[in-house]
């Protein structure tokens, strides 16, 4: 194996063209643009086109991360997403976009699912794989469709969400190292956040008795784990990666909700203009979030060289992880 340490190569995000703003949502339910920017900061976010799909999405994101990575797409050997709202239970997302990069049967592709944190779960995982199988190089890509998902009745989630894609290629390098990283979940037996299954069609099973699949979120709730799961992770991956607050250049934070950045700032000890914000933008795009304010930011400069810039995630589950990724070049 390579003497180099395994970082990030490449990023790449893609947005659909399509923008849903608050003053639109007016239209939709009985809100007001001023009631979703005091409480979320969220002016407007993306709505994909009808052709358009987690694979599609993400496939675009990862043409743009392996061009900045520079390596031959034949060679990567892993293709993991992280996503909520795959078109299929099987295939996978993940070979989709296999087919859709036209990449052969050389390389794994699989999909996880845990909640927005799916990203880091899968930037986990990969880099994992190619320590413990001696090198290589995988993509990963957080890819949702929120908004297919979405009730347009319920004022309380469809104002929250949108839909986007990023990716990032990893594998050995001297751009970028991986210096740390933890998974966390946990369940209280409350389902705060769900989207229940209900296109049961068996003959040995109960006649399904709910009406909707679409996505139910105890807002209060969750808002109250996000902020404990930010500050957990903070705590955690500081002591993991042995670092102090002031060793902090940069955090990104899963674009929920402006207040949860402000108190994750708050915590971390760190000015809002080392937190990169774009919920404003987007809205929340779930397992996308993280990897497209990583992509956007480098492509702004804001991470510079030698910076050490810290990721966090947390999401329905419920689950929550953290990375430390510095930039060296
Ligand atoms: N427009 C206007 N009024 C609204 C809206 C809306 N879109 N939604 C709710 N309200 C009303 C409620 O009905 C309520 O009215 P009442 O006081 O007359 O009963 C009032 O506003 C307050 O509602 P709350 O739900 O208590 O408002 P809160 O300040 O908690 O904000 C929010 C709601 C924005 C959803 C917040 O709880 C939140 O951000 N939660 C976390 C969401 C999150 O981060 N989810 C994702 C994490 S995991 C993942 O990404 C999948």
């Amino acid at each position: 194996m390579s003497s180099l340490s395994i970082g990030i190569l490449g990023t790449g995000a893609y947005l659909p063209t399509r923008v849903l703003s608050n003053q639109d949502l007016e239209n939709i339910v009985e809100t007001s643009d001023q009631w979703i920017k005091d409480r979320t900061g969220i002016r407007e976010r993306r709505i994909a086109a009808p052709d358009e799909d987690v694979a599609t999405m993400g496939e675009a994101a990862a043409r743009q991360a392996l061009d900045n990575a520079g390596i031959a797409w034949k060679d990567l050997n892993y293709i993991i997403v992280g996503s909520n709202t795959a078109n299929y239970m099987y295939p996978a997302t993940a070979i989709r976009i296999q087919h859709g990069l036209g990449l052969d049967d050389k390389l794994a592709a699989f999909d996880l699912q845990a909640g927005c944190s799916g990203f880091n779960y899968a930037l986990h995982v990969a880099e994992n794989l190619i320590k413990g199988n001696g090198g290589g190089y995988a993509l990963v890509v957080g890819t949702d469709t929120n908004t297919r998902m979405l009730d347009f009745t319920d004022r309380s989630t469809c104002i929250l969400f949108g839909d986007g894609a990023g990716a990032v290629v990893i594998g050995p390098t001297d751009r970028s190292r991986l210096v740390a990283s933890f998974l966390a979940s946990s369940f209280n037996g409350k389902l705060s956040l769900k989207n229940e299954f209900t296109e049961l069609n068996s003959p040995f099973l109960p006649k399904p008795t709910l009406t909707n699949n679409y996505m139910f979120m105890d807002g209060p709730e969750i808002f109250k784990f996000a902020v404990r799961a930010v500050q957990e992770s903070l705590r955690r991956i500081l002591a993991q990666a042995q670092m102090t607050r002031e060793e902090i250049d940069f955090l990104i934070i899963h674009q929920a909700n402006n207040r949860i950045l402000e108190t994750g700032a708050r915590f971390a000890k760190v000015p809002m203009e080392k937190v990169y914000v774009n919920v404003d933008r987007y809205g929340n795009t779930s397992a996308a979030s993280i990897p497209i304010a990583l992509h956007e930011a480098l492509m702004e400069g804001k991470i510079k060289k030698n910076q050490k810039v810290i990721l966090i995630s947390f999401g329905a589950g419920v689950t929550w992880a953290a990375t430390v990724l510095e930039w060296l070049t």
